[in-house]
C-alpha cells in the first residue's frame, strides 16, 4: 500500500500543480494526507481537499474535481469527487499483486528497510536480584523484546541488554538475613522464593530491631570492598536468580545478547562523576552532590550521597557511555514502567549537559501499571503475583481446555504453553502501553473475544486449509467483496509496523492482527476455498490464505506469539 501511496501521490502532485504551482508541496506531503475512508462505500484511498484549500486557493470541492478528472492509474478502478472529498477505488489487479508479493516475499514481507546499517540497544525486563521477578516486570518484558523484534524487522542491528538489578544495599540485608536464618540447602531448594522470603523476613525483623539496618549497611560496605567470603555469597544469589528467570524467558523464547547488570559499572561511574566535576556541573546540596535542574523544570538530579556513595542514576549515565562506546548506537532505549519517567527524563538532560552530543539518541518507553483482578502489588510485603506464576496458571488453564474439547490433540503441552503464554502476551499487549490494565485471566484466555487464543486458532485455521490444498501457478481472478477486504488489510502491513516503530508501540500490530483474523474469518465463512468450483476462483482463494499464513506468522512473531500449527 505504501507504494502504492506513493505512486499516487506523484500523480495527485501534477494535478495540484497544474492548479497552481505555489503549493509548496512535495509528493511526500501528499502521501502522508491520504486516508482510509471508514466505509468502502466510500472508496480504499482518499484526498481530503480541504487541506489543501489554503495553499490552492480553491474549494474543496473544486480541487476533487479537477484531480478526479486529471487522475488516471491503471491501479484504480475508479476515482470520485464527493463533497470535497477525491475518492479512489483500488483496482483487482493491485490486490492480486499483493497476494504474490506476499507470498513471495514470505518471512520478509511487511518489513520496512531504514534500519539497515543502523544499531539499537535494548534495555529491558531487567529485574532486581533477589527481589521477585513478578507482574510489574511483564511491560518491559514483553514490551521491550516486542520492541527488539520490530526494529530487527526494520533491518536494525540490535543489542538487548538485560541491565540486572544485581547491586545496591539489599545485598547487604540479603547477607545478614542469610547468615541468621537461612542454610545452603534451602536456597538450593527454594531458589529466589527462598531468598524473597530471607528479604521479607530481614525487613519484619528490622522493625523491631533497628540495629540490622546497620548490621545491612556494613555487610554492603564489605561487599563494595572485595570481602571474599560476602562476594562469594553475592555471586551465588545472582546465579541462583539469574537460573530462574532464564526459565521464565524460555518460555517466553526471549534471550538476552548481554546481561551486564549494575555491578558491572561500578568502576566506570569516577570517570563520570569526574567529567561532571571538572565541567563545573556537580554542586554541593546538604552534603550531596546533585546537578541542580531547575532551569529544565525538574528536581536536581542526585549523582553521590553524602556518604559519596553512588545512586541509581550516575550508574544509568556509566552504562551509557559504556554502551556507546562498545556498540556504536544509534538509538538506546529503555522499557521501565512510567514511575521512573522522571528518573529517566533527568538523567537524559545531565548527559545532554556532559556535552555528550548522543544525548538525543536515548529513548525512555515508558508503560503503565498491571493488576490482577483488581489487586495491586505490595514487593516489601511479599504480597506479589510472580510472572512465573501467571503463566503457569495460563498453561494449566489451557492444558484443561484441550483436555475437554480435542483430548487427543498431538503435543498438547507444547501446544498448552504456546496457547497459556501467546494468550497472556496479546492480553497485555492489546492495550496502548501507557493504559493501565486490570488483568482477568479468564478473558485473556477466552476463544471466542479478541484474544491470543482467538488469533493462534486463526492461523491453525489457515494451515490447516493449506495442509489439505497446493498453490499452483496461473493467474489470479479476485471476485468476493471479501477478498478485496481481507487483501486490503494485508496490504498495509508495512505501515502498520513502520506506526509501531515510530509509536514505540508494540499494540498496533497487536491490533492488525485482530483486523487480520476477523477478515479472514469472515473470507473463510462467506467464501469456499477448497470446494469452490471454478478453478481460478479455488487458487486464488488458497493464494490468499498463504498470504494471511505468511503476514500472521510475520505479525505473530513481531509480539513474541508462537505460530501454533494445530489447536
Ligand atoms: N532494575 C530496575 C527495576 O526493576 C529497572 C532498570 C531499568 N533500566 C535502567 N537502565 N535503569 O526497577
Amino acid at each position: 500500500m505504501l507504494k502504492l501511496k506513493k505512486i499516487l501521490a506523484e500523480k495527485l502532485l501534477c494535478g495540484i500543480n497544474s492548479i497552481s504551482s505555489e503549493s509548496g508541496l512535495d509528493a511526500a506531503n501528499i502521501a502522508d494526507m491520504l486516508e482510509y475512508p471508514p466505509d468502502a462505500a466510500m472508496g480504499d484511498l482518499a484526498l481530503p481537499c480541504f487541506k489543501l484549500s489554503k495553499s490552492l486557493r480553491r474549494s474543496p470541492v473544486q480541487i476533487a474535481e479537477v484531480l478526479a478528472s486529471a487522475l488516471e492509474c491503471e491501479l484504480l478502478a475508479k476515482v470520485e469527487a464527493v463533497n470535497g472529498y477525491l475518492n479512489m477505488y483500488i483496482g483487482d489487479k493491485f490486490y492480486s499483486d499483493c497476494v504474490m508479493t506476499a507470498i513471495e516475499k514470505g518471512e520478509k514481507f511487511g518489513a520496512p528497510e531504514f534500519g539497515k546499517g543502523k544499531t539499537v540497544v535494548l534495555d529491558y525486563s531487567s529485574p532486581n536480584v533477589a527481589k521477585p521477578f513478578h507482574i510489574g516486570h511483564l511491560g518491559t518484558t514483553v514490551i521491550g523484546h516486542s520492541l527488539k523484534k520490530l526494529h530487527e524487522f526494520a533491518g536494525y542491528e540490535c543489542v538487548g541488554i538485560n541491565y540486572l538489578g544485581d547491586w545496591g544495599t539489599q545485598f547487604g540485608k540479603l547477607i545478614v538475613a542469610y547468615r541468621k536464618w537461612g542454610s545452603k540447602s534451602e536456597v538450593e531448594e527454594g531458589g529466589v522464593d527462598n531468598l524473597v522470603e530471607l528479604y521479607v523476613k530481614f525487613h519484619n525483623e528490622a522493625e523491631k530491631d533497628k540495629s540490622l539496618e546497620d548490621e545491612a549497611r556494613a555487610e554492603f560496605t564489605k561487599l563494595e570492598h572485595g570481602d571474599e567470603e560476602n562476594l562469594a555469597l553475592w555471586r551465588w544469589f545472582v546465579d541462583v536468580s539469574l537460573a530462574e528467570y532464564k526459565q521464565t524467558y524460555k518460555l517466553l523464547d526471549i534471550e538476552f545478547d548481554s546481561y551486564k547488570g549494575e555491578s558491572f559499572y561500578t568502576d566506570k561511574m569516577p570517570a563520570q562523576v569526574q567529567k561532571l566535576r571538572d565541567s563545573g556541573l556537580l554542586k554541593i546540596d546538604d552534603g550531596a552532590s546533585i546537578v541542580d535542574l531547575e532551569e529544565y523544570n525538574m528536581p536536581p538530579c542526585l549523582i553521590l550521597k553524602r556518604d559519596g556513595s553512588t545512586l541509581y542514576p550516575t550508574r544509568d549515565i556509566a552504562a551509557a557511555v559504556y554502551r556507546k562506546n562498545e556498540y556504536k548506537f544509534d538509538k538506546a532505549i529503555y522499557v521501565t514502567s512510567a514511575g521512573q519517567s522522571l528518573h529517566f527524563a533527568q538523567w537524559f538532560k545531565v548527559v545532554e549537559l556532559m556535552g555528550y552530543d548522543w544525548y538525543d539518541q536515548l529513548v525512555h518507553v515508558p508503560y503503565g501499571t498491571v493488576s490482577i483482578n483488581g489487586a495491586k502489588l505490595a514487593t516489601r510485603t511479599g504480597n506479589v503475583i510472580l510472572l512465573r506464576d501467571l503463566f503457569a496458571q495460563a498453561i494449566e488453564k489451557v492444558t484443561d481446555i484441550i483436555d475437554e474439547k480435542n483430548p487427543n490433540l498431538e503435543n498438547k503441552k507444547h501446544v498448552a504453553e504456546d496457547v497459556g503464554v501467546g494468550a497472556i502476551i496479546f492480553y497485555y499487549l492489546s492495550n496502548n502501553r501507557m493504559r493501565d490494565i486490570n488483568f482477568i485471566m479468564e478473558d485473556a484466555l477466552s476463544f471466542d473475544g479478541n484474544t491470543g487464543p482467538y488469533v493462534q486458532y486463526t492461523y491453525a485455521r489457515t494451515c490447516s486449509v493449506l495442509q489439505k490444498s497446493e498453490l499452483v501457478d496461473g493467474e489470479n481472478k479476485i471476485t468476493a467483496a471479501e477478498e478485496r477486504a481481507l487483501v486490503s488489510v494485508l496490504s498495509k502491513f508495512e505501515e502498520k509496523v513502520i506506526e509501531a516503530i515510530e509509536a514505540y508501540e508494540p499494540s498496533i500490530v497487536t491490533r492488525y492482527i485482530l483486523d487480520v483474523a476477523v477478515a479472514f474469518n469472515q473470507f473463510y465463512h462467506n467464501c469456499q476455498i477448497l470446494s469452490a468450483e471454478d478453478e481460478e476462483v479455488r487458487r486464488t482463494r488458497i493464494r490468499i490464505t498463504k498470504a494471511v499464513n505468511t503476514v500472521l506468522g510475520n505479525a505473530f512473531s513481531l509480539i513474541c506469539l508462537k505460530k501454533t500449527e494445530k489447536i
